[in-house]
């Protein structure tokens, strides 16, 4: 099915939680997923599904739902999607650990003057101090997208020793534009996934 789109980004997500195995990480076979919960208008109920690879070292969460979309007659409410992640992963006494760098994959179709915003916060349960990431993405352009968002050392925070806080990871998209370029998009063609995937950095507390 085909619609009108005047001007329309389409930026939806997969996310994938990797647990590197450095040198410097511990066991694998002591760090798990204990639960990871969603909510928000990038991920409303039932439309993420969870994988959790068998050595316990990846989880990709697959949205179904996250999509911006601007012009074309769609609502303003459209133009801005948010997700929040509660990630509560189970580590070991004496490590803790740190988001240092995000991928993520995906589809935007944008036209002149449009620009696409994806940004993160991160930050663990019951501390102040957070971090964030983004990836400006500005039209005339129609691709897939494979980026990588990488955190400067020193920028981001470790958890508290042990993994006693859960992540958060506030992920957004947003679209603004100035003019109004027209084209057409069809849903068909759509690829509707991307691939978020969180990379992990460990220490010895
Ligand atoms: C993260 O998202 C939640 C839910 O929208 C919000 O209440 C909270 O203030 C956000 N935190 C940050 C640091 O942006």
């Amino acid at each position: 099915m085909k619609f009108l789109a005047v001007a329309t980004t389409l930026l939806t997500a997969a996310s994938a939680l990797v647990i590197e195995r450095q040198a410097s990480a511990p066991p694998a076979d002591q760090v798990s997923i204990e639960s990871v919960a969603w909510a928000g208008t990038g991920c409303p109920a039932g439309s993420v599904s969870e994988v959790l690879d068998p050595a316990r070292q990846t989880l990709t969460l697959l949205f179904d739902a996250f999509v911006a979309t601007i012009g074309g007659g769609a609502p303003v409410l459209e133009q801005y999607k948010a997700c929040t992640i509660n990630i509560r992963l189970k580590v070991p006494q004496g490590w803790s650990y740190t988001v240092y760098k995000t991928d993520y994959r995906g589809y935007a179709a944008l036209d002149a003057g449009v620009t696409a915003v994806q940004k993160a916060i991160y930050f663990f349960s019951g501390e102040s101090t957070q971090w964030s990431a983004q990836t400006v993405f500005r039209g005339p352009l129609s691709k897939d997208y494979l980026m990588t968002d990488a955190i400067s050392d020193g920028k981001t925070e470790f958890s508290p020793c042990g993994g006693k806080a859960n992540l958060n990871i506030n992920s957004s998209l947003r679209l603004t534009r100035t003019g109004s370029g027209t084209g057409f998009i069809s849903t068909d063609s759509i690829v509707n996934k991307v691939i978020h995937q969180y990379g992990l950095q460990w220490q010895k507390c």
